[in-house]
């Protein structure tokens, strides 16, 4: 049998989606208790930080009856001496069932997949992609939407979630659309459905950059189409928000005292104004929804978490009932 690895949502038909909201939506009901990762080990192998990704799925894995080796800072191990990631993985998948990888190179995952005897589940590689992180992100839109109150009793009556619950929706990318992970797997998800997109990008662009960082905050300033935003904040039934990624920015862009690093300093100032604060809330519909895979920096106010549209809590905890549904399937 193939193994299987889950790389990129690219790879994700519309059924296997649904199955896997299925078996999500039986893992939330209280009371379950499961054994299918029983005996079974999962390497939870992060070269980049993590709070929600590496734990959501050491619990998933440990609440599932299985148990998790690995690390989280590759400083720990050989790859310090010089051994490659490919040697690394090879020899990781000699000890588990599984391996889950998080690597700032874009492309890391698959060259694990590649040499791994193992199932290789990307956690995210570099500005590439985040499958799981995009999964639970399009459950939590579907599930909030749905309006079947039966869903979540326990003795379950209710429909599973269909495309019905996706389809027509508008959707709205605030943030850091080119270097968000988060952000590509889940516009490529949405790209199975019948939805619209709307995007205000926030990041520093090279391409354009005339070195003076005062003057380049300034424009982006004076280019901030605070109308258009609040048109498309009315517009959305989903507010996705991101980060700047500035760790992504490619090699060098952010050494100290780059033109870079001296951008995003100044940056920080117009943050006060370009932001998702509780100010913005009275442009949404009643029946929108916020997400952000976290974690926030400037750009979304901690005071907008009080309002009952603010779903980031209730996403991140849906992140380990969906890695739990797709750790039961991959083996079953
Ligand atoms: C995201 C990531 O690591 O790509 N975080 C996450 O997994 N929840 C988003 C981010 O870092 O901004």
């Amino acid at each position: 049998m193939p193994t299987k690895h889950i790389l990129s949502t690219d790879q994700l038909s519309e059924e296997e989606i649904f199955d896997l909201f299925v078996q999500t939506d039986r893992i939330r009901l209280p009371g379950n208790r499961y054994t299918s990762l029983d005996g079974k080990l999962v390497g939870l192998l992060f070269f980049e930080p993590s709070t929600r990704t590496m734990s959501s799925f050491m619990a998933a894995v440990k609440r599932l009856g299985g148990d998790t080796i690995g690390w989280s800072s590759p400083n720990t191990t050989s790859m310090e001496k010089g051994e490659s990631l490919e040697d690394t993985i090879k020899t990781m998948s000699q000890y588990v069932d599984a391996i889950v990888i998080r690597h700032k190179e874009k492309g890391a995952a698959k060259r694990a997949a590649a040499v791994s005897d193992v199932p290789v589940i990307n956690a995210g590689d570099g500005d590439g992609e985040h499958p799981t992180q995009a999964l639970l992100d399009l459950y939590t839109i579907a599930d909030e939407r749905n309006t079947d109150k039966n869903r979540h009793v326990i003795f379950r009556t209710g429909k599973p979630l269909t495309n019905k619950d996706i389809d027509g929706l508008t959707i709205f990318f605030f943030g850091d659309n080119r270097y968000a992970r988060a952000v590509h797997s889940l516009k490529k998800l949405l790209g199975l459905f019948d939805v619209n997109i709307l995007e205000e990008n926030l990041y520093f662009d090279p391409e354009t950059f005339s070195g003076d960082a005062s003057a380049e905050v300034q424009k982006q300033k004076q280019s901030w189409d605070k109308e258009n935003y609040i048109i498309n904040l009315g517009q959305a039934d989903v507010v996705y928000i991101t980060r700047l990624q500035k760790e992504r920015w490619p090699g060098g862009w952010f050494d100290t005292g780059s033109p870079a690093s001296r951008w995003y300093a100044k940056y920080q100032h117009i943050n006060k104004e370009i932001h998702f604060g509780t100010g913005d809330l009275k442009w949404m519909q009643k029946s929108a929804i916020i997400l952000h895979p976290l974690p926030r920096t400037d750009e979304m106010k901690p005071a907008v978490d009080s309002d009952k549209r603010c779903k980031i809590w209730q996403q991140a905890k849906n992140g380990m009932f969906l890695r739990m549904a797709l750790l039961k399937s991959l083996f079953s």
